[in-house]
């Protein structure tokens, strides 16, 4: 090595070690010394998912995707406040492109490792402090597999494509905090190619033709939304809309292909989410409806908030009356970790068991019994799913729904009822661990109920019998 290029080296290795101590500008703004945000909050089943140091208020993504090729151009405008002093903060995604990152309008510095992406600003953010961070970005959004082998991410279908996200997948479309414990409003703006359409969640505000006949569509979800529940279908796709609850704007949207199987239920939509308010209490968004794919498009339903999704074959009526549920069990009221994942799914199933009881002529008592009889229900407590790929196994759902019928027995259908509706009521647009929920049912009842906890909800035994 010549004089020169060691100088040159010397200077490099400088730099490095600058940024790699975080010192690149930090203190320029009056003396604040911040540290890096962590890189995941600590799931216990996905320890890398979100991110530490700031709480997200609202995303603003504009996006234009093109089915023809698969390639997604994205901007994501991101709004936080710091729960630290911080010197760099991560965003998750995965796959696509990053083209550059701006902090409070100024160019801040980007590094990829994997799903972490790290954007370190010119300057630090004092904790409490509101910033707004812009990534731009693109490429061909992958799909994720999960460790139960399901689809999630981003789907091509027949005709576009749709954006799903339970656990991890929506960091395959935009960058964020991935985490449910971090829920915001959303503002999506999505430009398709002409004669298709973009659905997401909330309130369509907007919907015009680009200079080049492309069409822009804007929607706005307003009430906080944890990113799971995020969705975006593109397509072609039939829409109808009604009116629920007086005031509640239902828009469904489905594919041609299947839209006359799906007619009836659809609109049968408004009539279910009354039954629901009835029980569960007032509904907690701005907007509802569905999304219904082809079976080859996607293989399951998901709660996406306000606007489930649904293949053609899962949309019958107790799945619809199950993702309808999850607006008050799941997206109003948000899982505090994964391992929580059991306070959607008992209440979404028992919602079906509800559903059956008045007007199947099915008694809870029977699904209960079924439950109970089915081993597969006994395989891990609901409260402790012991690995990643258990979050949506039968125990989370069935035996879930058997320690809510086991509440239902033991403090009657008055107290009963006062839970199901008192418990969204409590955690509205907020998250909630099962610590909180066995405090909240107690509270109601007026008196411990630990043993039902240990048998039910923590044992790992199957009880001697149903009464346990
Ligand atoms: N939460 C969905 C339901 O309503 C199921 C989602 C399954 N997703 C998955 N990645 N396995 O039951
Ligand atoms: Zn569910």
């Amino acid at each position: 090595m010549n004089r020169r290029s060691r100088v040159r080296a010397g200077a490099v290795a400088l730099t490095v070690a600058l940024l790699a101590a975080g010192c690149t500008g930090s203190g320029a703004g009056g003396g604040v010394r911040g540290t890096p945000g962590a890189a995941g909050v600590r799931d216990p089943l996905y320890p890398r998912l979100g991110n530490g140091g700031y709480d997200v208020s609202r995303y603003a993504l504009t996006l234009s995707y093109d089915p023809a090729t698969g390639r997604l151009d994205g901007r994501a405008e991101i709004t936080a406040k710091a729960t630290q002093d911080l010197s760099a903060f991560n965003l998750d995604l995965t796959g696509l492109t990053v083209r550059g990152a701006t902090v409070d309008g100024a160019p801040a510095a980007v590094n990829r490792a994997g799903n972490e992406l790290t954007l370190r600003p010119r300057e630090d953010i004092d904790d409490g402090a509101e910033f707004r961070a812009t990534v731009t970005y693109d490429g061909v959004p992958e799909t994720v597999t999960d460790s139960d082998g399901s689809e999630e991410g981003w789907l091509r279908t027949a005709d576009g494509a749709l954006a799903v996200g339970q656990p991890a997948g929506s960091a395959a479309w935009f960058p964020g905090n991935h985490h449910p414990s971090d829920k915001a409003a959303y503002d999506i703006t999505v430009t398709v190619p002409a004669g298709l359409k973009a659905v997401s969640n909330g309130v369509l505000t907007s919907e015009r033709k680009t200079a080049d006949g492309r069409t822009t569509s804007v929607w706005h979800a307003a009430e906080p939304m944890a990113s799971y529940l995020a969705t975006l279908a593109i397509g072609r796709f039939d829409t109808t809309t009604a009116t629920a609850l007086g005031t509640v704007p239902v828009l469904t949207a489905v594919d041609p292909v299947v839209a006359a199987e799906t007619a009836a239920l659809r609109a049968r939509l408004p009539e279910i989410l009354e039954w629901a308010t009835e029980n569960f209490g007032p509904y907690p968004f701005a907007a509802t409806g569905a999304i219904v794919e082809r079976d080859d498009d996607l293989g399951y339903a998901l709660e996406t908030q306000t606007r489930p999704v649904f293949s053609a074959s899962s949309f019958d009526t107790s799945t619809l009356v199950h993702e309808l549920a999850h607006q008050w069990y799941g997206d109003s009221v948000s899982p505090a970790t994964w391992k929580d994942i059991w306070l959607n799914e008992s209440f979404a199933t028992y919602a079906e068991w509800l559903y059956a009881e008045d007007f199947e002529d099915t008694p809870a008592q029977k699904n209960f019994e079924r439950a109970f009889a089915n081993e597969a229900a006994w395989a891990f407590p609901p409260a402790e799913p012991p690995r990643a790929e258990d979050l949506f196994a039968t125990p989370v759902y069935r035996r879930g729904a058997m320690v809510l019928h086991r509440i239902r027995q033991e403090l009657g259908d008055d107290a009963f009822f006062e839970i199901l509706a008192g418990w969204p009521a409590e955690h509205r647009h907020g998250t909630a661990s099962t610590e909180d929920f066995t405090r909240y049912v107690e509270s109601v009842a007026g008196r411990d109920l630990g043993k039902l906890w240990d048998v039910w909800l923590y044992g790992d035994e199957k009880p001697e019998n149903p009464t346990d």
